[in-house]
Parts: structure tokens; sequence; C-alpha cells
């Protein structure tokens, strides 16, 4: 049989409602903070995610890449980010307050190497905040990431922040750290040193146990920034303690996306021990604008991996079982399953989560059916009730039953069900 490509899942049913919880905290925390819902394409030019995320990095290089049969070069998108820079300017977004605030959730395509929390399909909560160079618009930020964990239920994420300068103060920095790099070359791990012409600030986000002597001690871009990115950078850990945040200043923390200026942040599982998968990292990209050939707007903002969120979750979801229903619909003979049909169909119609026994099975495999469903009230539909014109109306929980007149069997079944509801 055609299995489903590696890297990618299915969400099934019995995960759903760890999906949904997910998906109803992201906009209940985004559309609380003035975000608006934007849907973006599937796909792109490929020319905006490789002038957008920088030509050098992973996230470029994994690319889902291929021409149309228009002779169109497209990339499915590897992250939001750059779509909605794009829709930004395309709908002329400048004329309106600023700064637009605009959230999204969706897939991304990476081609990487499957393992535990990294898919070649996943799932990522963004929120972007174009027009503004305020750095408390990055605190506001980083405090709305840190809420959406809290709410969906991961009470510890830890929130570590940076700032790697701009373009006038991170130029000289490079030009150091590749000296200091180069000295030490000999103390690095292949990739390391491989990235110390192309991508040296990556250099510095590397695991290896072997290469942390020597990344420790390499020279800091904090100690370098000039003076505005140094403003930015006080005034956003002025607005994170005005926002009661928590956070650790990381001074290694850089990101691999080519667009980010000043304010970078990620997101850890606070686990003891193990590999940390970052749950999600965010920044300002000042410079994205001009890669892209658009007229110079700053942004900032974040987004989340939904598989990763979901992970750390699954301990505490033993939710309701999946197609749960609160009324089953049992019938015995040809002539009571359309009666029984008849019945679903009114509550469907007013709105009553509920199903009913097909195939002709045993009134008893019917019943454990309601049961597996989660069922409250079941309806059941004899040859003597079909004579009668009439249906068991049976309370799951107490066994208590009763026989309603099919004329108004809707009132009767709705009565029932708020009966069994829980008091609160
Ligand atoms: P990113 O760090 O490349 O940033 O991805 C954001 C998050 O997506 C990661 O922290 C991780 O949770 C999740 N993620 C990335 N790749 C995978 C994968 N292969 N499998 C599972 N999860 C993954 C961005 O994409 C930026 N656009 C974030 C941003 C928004 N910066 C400013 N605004």
């Amino acid at each position: 049989m055609i299995q489903s490509p590696r890297g990618t899942q299915d969400i099934l049913p019995d995960t759903w409602p760890a999906w949904r919880r997910i998906f109803e905290a992201a906009t209940r925390v985004a559309e609380g903070a003035g975000y608006a819902r934007i849907e973006l394409p599937m796909f792109e030019s490929t020319s905006l995610f490789t002038h957008a995320t920088g030509e050098h990095t992973d996230v470029n290089r994994e690319m889902y890449t291929f021409e149309d049969r228009g002779g169109d070069q497209l990339s499915l998108r590897p992250e939001g980010t750059a779509s909605v820079f794009r829709a930004y300017f395309q709908h002329g977004m400048k004329v309106r307050p600023q700064p637009v605030r605009l959230y999204y959730m969706g897939s991304m395509f990476r081609y990487e190497r499957p393992q535990k929390g990294r898919f070649r399909e996943h799932r990522q909560f963004g929120c972007e905040a174009i027009g503004s160079s305020d750095a408390l618009v990055d605190a506001s930020l980083l405090a709305l990431q840190g809420r959406f964990y809290r709410a969906v239920g991961i009470a510890n994420a830890k929130a570590t922040v940076n700032s790697i300068g701009d373009e006038n103060c991170r130029p000289a920095y490079l030009v150091d750290l590749v000296a200091y790099l180069r000295l030490h070359e000999d103390e690095l791990c292949g990739q390391c040193r491989e990235r110390i012409e192309r991508n040296p600030l990556r250099v510095l986000d590397c695991k290896v146990p072997g290469c942390q002597p020597v990344l420790n001690a390499a020279p800091r871009i904090l100690d370098r920034l000039c003076d505005p990115c140094r403003l930015h950078w006080d005034r956003f850990v002025e607005g994170l303690r005005a926002l009661d945040t928590p956070f650790e200043i990381n001074p290694r923390l850089v990101r691999g996306l080519d667009y980010y200026t000043r304010t970078v942040w990620e997101f850890l599982p606070d686990e003891p021990g193990g590999a940390q998968a970052v749950l999600g990292g965010g920044g300002r990209y000042d410079a994205l604008a001009q890669a892209i050939g658009a007229p110079p707007v700053p942004g900032v903002g974040f987004s989340t991996g939904l598989e990763r969120v979901l992970l750390n979750l699954q301990s505490e979801m033993n939710g309701d079982p999946p197609g749960k229903i609160d009324v089953f619909i049992a019938s015995v003979g040809a002539e009571a399953e359309l009666q029984a049909l008849a019945i679903a169909g009114q509550l469907w119609d007013a709105g009553i989560p509920a199903d009913m026994g097909f195939d002709n099975r045993s009134l008893g495999a019917q019943l454990k059916q309601a049961d597996a469903r989660g069922a409250k009230i079941a309806v059941i539909i004899g040859e003597t009730e079909l004579e009668q014109h009439a249906a068991l109306v049976k309370n799951l929980t107490t066994g208590d039953q009763q026989q309603a007149a099919i004329a108004s069997i809707l009132t009767t079944i709705r009565e029932s069900v708020s009966a069994s509801q829980p008091s609160t």
C-alpha cells in the first residue's frame, strides 16, 4: 500500500482535541492582542524566499522547489514571514494604522531529516507586527508568545533573548568574530569550520560539546552594539520587565534566517536534561523589506512549531473519545432504521450531536457503540415501539428510561440531554 510521504503525518481523530485546543488558544491569544487573521498561499515565487531567508541558510537549501507547467519557478512555503511581508506591500497595507498586526496558522515545508519534533511538513502559528520600530512592540510579541504557551497548557516555556545588531554594527563585529574563529579553527567541528566564511554568526549556534569552550569565549555582539541598537536593546529589556515576562539573555543566540536585525528570541521547553527542541522563535527583521526589493518598512514577529507544542502537551490530554456525541439512536429492523434516520435528521437540524446504528447490528452491539462514542442518551426503537409510534429514551448514566411519542420525540430528547449534563 502507498504510505504518506516521509516526514509528513496525518492528524487522526484521537489527537484532534489537542489540536483544536492549540488552534483555539492561538486564535484567542492573537485576537486578544489585536492581531487579525491572514491566510497565505502554500506556494510562492522561489525568489521571495531566497531573498527573504538568505541564500546560504538551511531553510533555503531545504525548500521544495519546482517549475510549474507555465515555466514559473515556485516553492512550497518554508515559513510565513516572507509571505506576510509580501502581502503587506501587495495589498497597500502601508496606509493603515501602523503597525499592521497579522497572525497565521498553517503548514510549512522543509526537506529536513525527519526525527522527533522535526518533520518535512510542520505547522506553525505566527504573529507579525509590520510598520513599527518601537522596541516595546518586540517585547509585546515575546510576551504574547509566552501567553500562548501558558494558554495552551505549557506552563514553563523559557524565553532566551539576544540582539544581533544591524547593518551598522554587525559587519565590524563579524570581522572580529571570523578572526577569532579562524584562530581557534582546530578546536572546532567540521560544520563550524565550514560555516566560518559562509555564515559565521551561525557558528555560535553549534551544540557540539567539543566546540563549547571556544564559542563561550567568543566576542559577543551584545558588547559591540552601536548606539541605536543599544538603545533598542535597553528599551526591549525595559518592556519585558514592564510586562513582568521572565527571560534569560543568551549572548550566543542567533537564528537560522538572514532577515533578522537587533532583537532575536527563542522559547525552550523547560525539560530537565535531554536535547531541547526549540518551541518557537522570533525577532525583528528591519532589513527584510530591502532584501525583497521593497521600500524600507520595519517589522517584528515570531512563530512557533505546533507539532512541538503538541509533543509538550500529550502527557496531559485525556479528552473525549473521537467523534463524541450526546445521543445514539439504536433500532431493530429495516423500518425502525428508517425511523431512526428521521430522528437523527431532526437532532442534526437542532444542533444536538447524534449518531445512529447502521448495518442491522444487534441491539447489544449498537448500545456498545453508543457507550464507546460517549453518548449520554440512547434512543431505542424496537418492533413494539415502532407499532406504538414511540421510542425508548434511556439515560445511559442512570439507566432511567421512558417511552416517548415519536411526534414529540425531539422535545423529550432535548430535556433528557439537558437533565444529563453535569450541574456546575
Ligand atoms: P524558524 O525558527 O525557522 O522561524 O521556525 C519557527 C518554528 O517552527 C521553530 O522554532 C520550530 O518550532 C518550528 N519548526 C521549524 N522547522 C520545523 C520542522 N522541520 N519540524 C517541526 N517544526 C519545525 C521562522 O520560521 C520564522 N518565520 C519565525 C518568525 C516569524 N520570525 C519573525 N516572525
